[in-house]
């Protein structure tokens, strides 16, 4: 099959090579999926690059954990009746050498999640780590109808999917923060009641107007270190931050009292690791969403196979209005 990989951690350009590689059999309990589409994340690209002290793990990655295509081949253990099933995938490259950016991939069958027939592959291929992060960082803590809930980062990969499962799940007001009217647009079209500009609005004020000066229940949180004193000013009593990033602000220090002080809960989202139950409930919810919802996928650019480090160089960029994906079969 053709694939890309890397052998050592790097640049893009110098680490990302594009060839064949010995097409996977499904083994036990496994499907193997033909590729059509692979999907980068913000974490291939950390991975890729060793960020806080990742190591290769393996003597050759092939990278990305999203992607989708359809099922070719079962192993042991697998129903027969999921041969031609379009899937999306999760985790692909989570604690495992080969994901995603090949023409095949081998992978245990609950990763491999049946999409509704009438949704394109390329759409599957956005969904995997952005709309699963998304899903706990919104239920985690029980459900959300009726709540107020601000999304920062409201045009981002993760971001898009919370305002649209906010939704989904019967929240009350959903908020959104963007920095460009282009991203405020993609908010917009995600399902955002508010949308306001970091760069240009005082976010604490725009939410407590829009709130009755009542502040959010639930925070889903792409900075927390950056957004801290923001969070404070509109967090009402006993609400939740669900924190999946702090990029900018690594090592954050806390306001320990004023947390404290609002009985807040402090909610850290960490995908890859959620326990098992919360996988099955978010492939669920999800499901249930694509099927009834009216899902909206930013694809920001695809590009073909052999331009794979081209394609993690455009999510570095941070110019990405969506999601970057690589057509594996091109
Ligand atoms: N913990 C987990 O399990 C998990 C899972 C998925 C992703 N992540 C991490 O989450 C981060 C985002 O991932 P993604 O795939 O959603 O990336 P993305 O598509 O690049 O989105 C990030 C968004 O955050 C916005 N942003 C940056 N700083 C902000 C701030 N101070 N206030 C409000 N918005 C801000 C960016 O827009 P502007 O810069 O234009 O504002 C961008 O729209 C990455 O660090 C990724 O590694 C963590």
């Amino acid at each position: 099959m053709r694939a890309a990989w890397y052998a050592k951690q790097g640049p893009a350009k110098r680490v990302i090579k594009v060839g064949e590689m010995d097409t996977p059999e499904a083994g036990p309990g496994q499907v193997r999926v033909r590729l059509a589409y692979s999907g980068l994340n913000p974490s291939d690209i950390k991975r890729r690059q060793g960020f806080g002290g990742q190591q290769l793990g393996y003597p050759r990655i092939i990278p990305h954990s999203d992607g989708a295509g359809v099922i070719d081949q079962v192993g042991r253990g697998v129903a027969k009746s999921r041969l031609g099933e379009k899937v999306w995938i999760w985790s692909g490259q989570w604690q495992r050498p080969f994901g995603t950016c090949a023409e095949y991939i081998a992978l245990p069958a609950r990763q491999a999640v049946a999409m509704p027939r009438r949704m394109n592959l390329l759409h599957g291929a956005c969904i995997g780590i952005p709309a699963i992060t998304a899903h706990r960082a919104l239920f985690a803590d029980g459900p959300i109808k009726g709540k107020t809930v601000l999304v920062t980062g409201g045009a981002g990969a993760v971001g898009n999917y919370a305002i649209q499962l906010a939704k989904w799940g019967g929240a009350a007001l959903v908020l959104a923060t963007v920095s460009s009217p282009a991203k405020a647009r993609q908010a917009k079209a995600a399902g955002a009641d508010v949308v306001i500009n970091y760069k240009k609005q005082d976010v604490a004020q725009r939410v407590m107007r829009a709130t009755q000066q009542e502040g959010v229940d639930h925070v889903v949180e792409v900075a927390f270190g950056v957004n801290q004193p923001t969070i404070l000013k509109v967090l009402k009593p006993h609400g939740i931050i669900a924190c999946y990033a702090s990029d900018k602000a690594p090592e954050p220090v806390l306001n320990f009292y004023a947390f404290m002080q609002r009985n807040a809960n402090l909610r850290w989202v960490f995908m890859y690791e959620i326990p098992d139950a919360a996988f099955r409930q978010a492939t669920r919810d999800i499901t249930a969403w694509l099927s009834k919802g009216k899902p909206h996928h930013p694809v920001a650019e695809t590009f073909p196979l052999s331009q794979t480090a081209d394609a993690h160089l455009y999510l570095q960029s941070g110019k990405a209005n969506g999601n970057v994906i690589v057509a594996v079969d091109k």
